[in-house]
């Protein structure tokens, strides 16, 4: 009996034929148990020999059947550990993700370093009326402005003389659009979409700008230079900068002046504030009295600077890039070529 359930126990290849075996040894009909019922007949001679015997293959099966138990849920467990063994000196598998545009990054940029000086964030419709994008800025139907703009318009039903509407070719209109909405004093900046009929290494039809505008009672052109010289150097991380006011002419902006920065090109290497060469950043002036009257505001009581900025172009000559087209290719290997993309 014993050599008997020794082998059968050794043999049991699970938990669940490891359970029968204890229910036919020592379970309460078992072999083992059923015998030793039987004590109870024989002489107290017989049940002196027997008993013990009996007591003892008992604990012997009993535990036999526990080590078995244990051995089975240790090979088990070696077999898990087997199984989901993983290399964790492996290197990781590397993950492309998305990655914020030039563009967005320069938007953003700037748009930071004007707000530190007040100005807020004003938007306006890329489809433009005709009025706000030319008329009220002192634009007027037939102003050759007009032409030089490259303008897309917009269908033109018969009759009329001219389409309603056009995709705005500044951020200029934003400001007819905030001082109505907002009346002075006025301190904002507006980035965003512009469009023009033009196609080259440093024109794309669709591109950026970011316009400026700060209406109060005694604005001044001085004002103007000392924001866009806190701009320069900021924007280009440098202490010093010096900024050279061209004469130049805007119908909604009056005196008009280009804005250059002293730089040079070490190299094909651009550097702020030193050298013997001008870039030209943006247009600006003091606001055209008729504008300020578009806009719904008294120019006997108010006065104001604009400018406006192409944020593509600001963007190339921070990065060193020399097309504007490769910023709307969309070629991953151009974006990560410069670290705009993983
Ligand atoms: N709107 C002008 C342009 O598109 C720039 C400008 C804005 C000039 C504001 C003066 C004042 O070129």
């Amino acid at each position: 009996l014993r050599d008997k359930y020794i082998t059968l126990i050794a043999n049991a290849a699970d938990e669940a034929r490891l359970e029968d075996l204890r229910v036919q040894a020592v379970g309460k009909k078992g072999e083992i148990s059923l015998q030793m019922r039987e004590l109870g007949k024989m002489s107290a001679e017989e049940r002196q020999v027997a008993g013990p015997k009996l007591n003892a293959l008992k604990d012997e099966i009993n535990s036999a059947l526990a080590a078995k138990k244990q051995g089975l849920a240790d090979a088990a467990l070696d077999e898990r550990l087997r199984a989901e063994w993983m290399d964790v000196t492996l290197p990781a598998r590397h993950r492309r993700v998305g990655t914020i545009h030039p563009v967005s990054q320069v938007t953003e940029e700037v748009t930071a370093i004007f707000a530190d000086m007040g100005f807020a964030v004003a938007e306006g419709p890329q489809i433009e009326s005709d009025w706000f994008n030319f008329d009220a800025l002192n634009i007027p139907g037939h102003h050759p402005a007009r032409a030089e703009m490259d303008t897309f318009y917009t269908h033109r039903a018969p009759g009329e003389d001219r389409p309603p509407h056009v995709l705005r070719t500044h951020t200029s209109p934003v400001q007819i659009r905030t001082m109505q909405a907002q009346g002075a004093p006025l301190r904002i900046i507006a980035p965003g979409r512009v469009y023009r009929a033009d196609y080259d290494q440093t024109h794309t039809p669709m591109f950026h700008q970011i316009e400026g505008l700060a209406i109060d009672k005694d604005i001044s052109m001085a004002n103007l230079k000392w924001v866009l010289e806190e701009f320069v150097k900021a924007f280009f991380e440098v202490d010093d900068v010096e900024l050279r006011f061209r004469a130049s002419h805007f119908p909604f902006t009056e005196p008009s002046a280009e804005v250059d920065i002293r730089c040079s090109w070490e190299g094909g290497t651009l550097k702020v504030g030193e050298g013997d060469d001008w870039l030209e950043i943006l247009g600006s002036g003091m606001v055209h009295p008729k504008v300020l009257e578009a806009g719904k505001i008294d120019p006997n009581e108010w006065q104001g600077f604009a400018f406006g900025m192409g944020i593509d172009r600001i963007a190339m000559l921070k990065y060193g890039i020399p097309d504007l087209r490769a910023f709307f290719d969309s070629d991953l290997r151009w974006l990560r070529h410069y670290g705009f993309a993983s």
